[in-house]
């Protein structure tokens, strides 16, 4: 293989498995891994923990000028930080994944991360998932990934994960959480959940995770060939 580092972008709705694939891919290619939805979590914690509103737009832009989100390792393992102290567990809860939409839809906010995402990716060598990687973050990417599921398949896979996680909740009420978060993930005017016209689909409705994550690997590896060749 080349040695040339790539900046592969994985984009797709809620829990159809960018995250997890995009950490694994990461770790054979020895590459970076961002998840963006971790850092857009953080954000929407710090509002909900100073009180703010969700619709307080100017509030929770405000903040913007005073956060800082970052992503280190600790003993091998992503963790995420805000203002210094590891949130990586706390922006996982339900009320989070509530307040993320509608936080990450301001312009403000967007501006923050997508300065951060962009400084991340600048030397290559980096895998980087969310909804608008292949489409803003990184349009030039050299590989895109849109990732989709069935909802039922994406609804259990996120039951599974909170109740790992202590929180169970009936499957109903995680389907329409993550219906209703994609609805307004893809229907914002900022930056919506778009699939890149140049990204390569994979549905993983019926993949195991090293199925997955062999399919973006060998994509790397033909892409790697085909860059060397040249
Ligand atoms: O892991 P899950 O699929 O539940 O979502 P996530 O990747 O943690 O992202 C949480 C939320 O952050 C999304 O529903 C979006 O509202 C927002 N997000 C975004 O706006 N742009 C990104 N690049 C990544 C996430």
């Amino acid at each position: 293989m080349s040695s040339r580092k790539l900046v592969i972008a994985i984009d797709g709705p809620a829990a159809s498995g960018k995250s997890t694939t995009a950490r694994l891919v990461a770790g054979r290619l020895g590459y970076l891994h961002v998840d963006t939805g971790a850092m857009y979590r953080a954000i929407a914690l710090k509002v909900l923990r100073k009180g703010i509103g969700m619709e307080e737009k100017e509030r929770v832009e405000s903040l913007m000028s005073t956060t800082h989100v970052a992503l280190k390792l600790r003993d091998g393992t992503p963790r995420v930080f805000l203002d210094g102290e590891d949130v990586t567990d706390a922006i996982r809860t339900p009320d989070v994944s509530k307040a993320v939409s509608p936080v990450s839809g301001y312009a403000e906010v967007r501006r923050a991360m997508v300065r951060e995402q962009r400084l991340l990716g600048a030397e290559g060598g980096i895998v980087m998932d969310g909804r608008d990687i292949g489409t803003v973050v990184y349009p030039g990417a050299d590989l895109k990934f849109f990732m989709v599921a069935g909802i039922e398949a994406r609804a259990r896979r996120r039951q599974k994960e909170l109740a790992a996680k202590g929180t169970d909740q009936p499957l109903d009420a995680v389907l329409v959480d993550i219906q209703e978060r994609d609805a307004r993930d893809a229907g914002r005017t900022e930056a919506p959940l778009r699939r890149a016209d140049d990204a390569i689909d994979v549905d993983t409705s019926a993949m195991t995770i090293e199925q997955q994550v062999r399919f973006v690997l060998d994509t790397v590896s033909n892409k790697l060939q085909e860059s060397g060749a040249r």
